[in-house]
This record gives C-alpha cells, sequence and structure tokens, in this order.
C-alpha cells in the first residue's frame, strides 16, 4: 500500500476521513485511522481478568470511533488457557462484567489516561501506532484480525456508507479487507449503530466547516 495515511490525532476517524477527502488523488483505502490503542487495551483488560498476558488474548473488536462511544466486542475474542484456546465469554464466565464494566473501562481508558497524567497518553499510543504500521507492513498473523478506522463501503456490518469506523480486518500484501460474516447480536447491534450515529454527527459538522471555510 503505498502512500499510507495514519490519523492518530483527535477526532482521529473524523480528522481521518477529513484528510481523505482533501486529498482524493489518494485512495481513500489507503488511510486509516489508529483504534489500536482501544484494541490493545481491550486485550490487556481481558488478560488482566484471567491472569494471563495480553500476547494471550486474540481477536478483540473495537467498532466505531475512537472515542467514548466506541464498542470493544469480545464475543469472537479467544484466549489461551493451558495452552488451549477458548472463548472469552466461556473463559470468564462474567456476562456482567463483560457487557458493563468491561466496556465502560475501554470506552473511557483515554480520558482517564489523561486525567492521572494531565497529559495524553504517549507510550501506549505510540506501542499502538508500531503495531498498526506493523501489520500493515507484514500483515496480519493467519487467523488473526486486528481493528482500525477505515473507510465503510455500506455493505458491511449494517454500517452506513462512506464513515470512517473502527472494523474487524485482515492485512496481507499491504492491503486490509473487512472480516466477514461474523454474527452480531443484539446487544452489539445497539452500541455499533450508537457510535455510527456519533461518526454521522461528527461527519457532518466537520463537512458544514469545510464548506463554509
Ligand atoms: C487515548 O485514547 O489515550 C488518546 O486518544 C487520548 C488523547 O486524546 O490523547
Amino acid at each position: 500500500m503505498p502512500n499510507s495515511v495514519i490519523v492518530v490525532g483527535n477526532p482521529a476517524n473524523t480528522n481521518c476521513l477529513t484528510a481523505s477527502k482533501s486529498a482524493p488523488s489518494i485512495p481513500k483505502e489507503n488511510f486509516s485511522c489508529l483504534t489500536r490503542l482501544d484494541h490493545n487495551r481491550a486485550k490487556a483488560q481481558i488478560a488482566l481478568k484471567l491472569g494471563v498476558t495480553a500476547n494471550d488474548v486474540k481477536n478483540v473488536i473495537i467498532w466505531g470511533n475512537h472515542s467514548s462511544t466506541q464498542y470493544p466486542d469480545v464475543n469472537h475474542a479467544k484466549v489461551k488457557l493451558q495452552g488451549k484456546e477458548v472463548g472469552v465469554y466461556e473463559a470468564l464466565k462474567d456476562d456482567n462484567w463483560l457487557k458493563g464494566e468491561f466496556v465502560t473501562t475501554v470506552q473511557q481508558r483515554g480520558a482517564a489516561v489523561i486525567k492521572a497524567r494531565k497529559l495524553s497518553s504517549a507510550m501506549s499510543a505510540a506501542k499502538a501506532i508500531c503495531d498498526h504500521v506493523r501489520d500493515i507492513w507484514f500483515g496480519t498473523p493467519e487467523g488473526e484480525f486486528v481493528s482500525m478506522g477505515v473507510i465503510s463501503d455500506g455493505n458491511s456490518y449494517g454500517v452506513p456508507d462512506d464513515l470512517l469506523y473502527s472494523f474487524p480486518v485482515v492485512i496481507k500484501n499491504k492491503t486490509w479487507k473487512f472480516v466477514e460474516g461474523l454474527p452480531i447480536n443484539d446487544f452489539s447491534r445497539e452500541k455499533m449503530d450508537l457510535t455510527a450515529k456519533e461518526l454521522t454527527e461528527e461527519k457532518e459538522t466537520a463537512f458544514e466547516f469545510l464548506s463554509s471555510a
């Protein structure tokens, strides 16, 4: 993927969409924004709870905006326990935590870091950027997917067309593809729609500003 553009500054998704619209000669698939920070945080929360390392957790998904409406989804995530891969819901047996505190902790982690440090997250953001770029360059490992903000096509997971939305993707030959066909339950649907709505509103505000500038 030559001319790969990765946007990190907040509001990262809408900034990325605006950058893409402002540089139409660069294919829109070459733009992505960072939700790997949230993805890594979701893995870490699960790992902490189970007493394993974050590397033992895979296929978490961050849907939507890099904001407090993002939806960290572990319905398809797996964890390695005693050498065996188990679904995260099955391993944890704590649906209340997974649907409650886990979601809000990941959603609010960015704000919590800023509050504690009185500064933006630095090391974890840098690590996440390295992870994101490394996967674009080398591809995702077999059987694994990662989250990144990319342009929606209107055909994937009921997300409206032309939003810079975080999806599960696999990357091969420096090209990302949506992970297709994951079943979405009602709990997830509601949260995915809510973060899409916020992105639609952000997009409208940004484009109003651009057209009046
Ligand atoms: C984060 O999620 O930690 C950052 O996006 C927060 C920020 O604005 O630096």
